[in-house]
């Protein structure tokens, strides 16, 4: 199903290429800065954001028909260097403190392990670095909860393994992260009705 899914995706990326969330992306990562590392970048609807603060830019994506569309947006700030992995989120292919930030838009719905992916990203990260996120979660409401309950088997197959029903907030503080500058809304549309969204910064605590 990841060929499916990423057809879908790209398809689906006309809307989100002017939507708002390209205004959220543009926001989130104006904040990337130094050596960066984005889990999941899918189709590389981040690429066109970051900025020239960005020196080198490690993307990494498992699903190879997304690497393909994202080789094609490959358009990164001028003199920074660009890296493509097929790396998993839970085993980012970079040394203890390598990096000063680390994006993920859209991905910890889907990973297998939310706390070894945001274990992986403690590990790369400086200290004083950053985690930048972009998350659908799970909803507080009990209507939309139990309707993300019901959409989730559908979601797992459809969109490669995706759970809209996770606590993704309360994983980031359990991990050890703390959380700035947080802003909830829900994705646009009206299935997006069914799912809110997180984005913000997070640092790690003292280690
Ligand atoms: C909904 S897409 C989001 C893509 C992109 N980050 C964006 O904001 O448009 C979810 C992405 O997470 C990737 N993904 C799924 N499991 C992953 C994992 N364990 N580690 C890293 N990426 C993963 C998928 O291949 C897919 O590209």
């Amino acid at each position: 199903m990841s060929w499916l899914f990423a057809q879908l995706y790209e398809r689906g990326s006309r809307k989100q290429k002017t939507g708002p969330i390209d205004g959220w992306r543009h926001e989130l990562l104006a904040q990337a800065a130094g050596e960066v590392v984005e889990i999941g970048a899918g189709n590389g609807l981040n690429l066109k954001h970051y900025t020239d603060a960005v020196t080198r830019l490690v993307l990494t994506e498992p699903n190879q028909h997304m690497r393909a569309h994202l080789r094609t947006r490959l358009q990164v700030p001028d003199g920074a260097e660009v890296e493509l992995s097929e790396g998993y989120a839970e085993a980012i292919p970079l040394p203890d403190n390598s990096v000063d930030t680390v994006v993920s838009t859209l991905v910890l719905c889907s990973v297998k392990s939310q706390a070894a992916a945001l274990a992986e990203a403690q590990r790369v990260l400086r200290p004083g670095g950053r985690f930048l996120f972009l998350e659908h979660v799970g909803a507080d409401d009990p209507g939309k909860a139990l309707l993300q309950r019901v959409m989730k088997p559908l979601c797992g197959i459809f969109a490669d393994g995706c759970n809209p029903t996770r606590n993704t907030l309360g994983a980031m503080e359990a991990a050890g992260f703390e959380i700035e500058g947080l802003q909830r809304s829900q994705m646009p549309g009206l299935s997006g009705r069914f799912a809110p969204t997180i984005q913000g910064s997070a640092k790690v605590l003292d280690r």
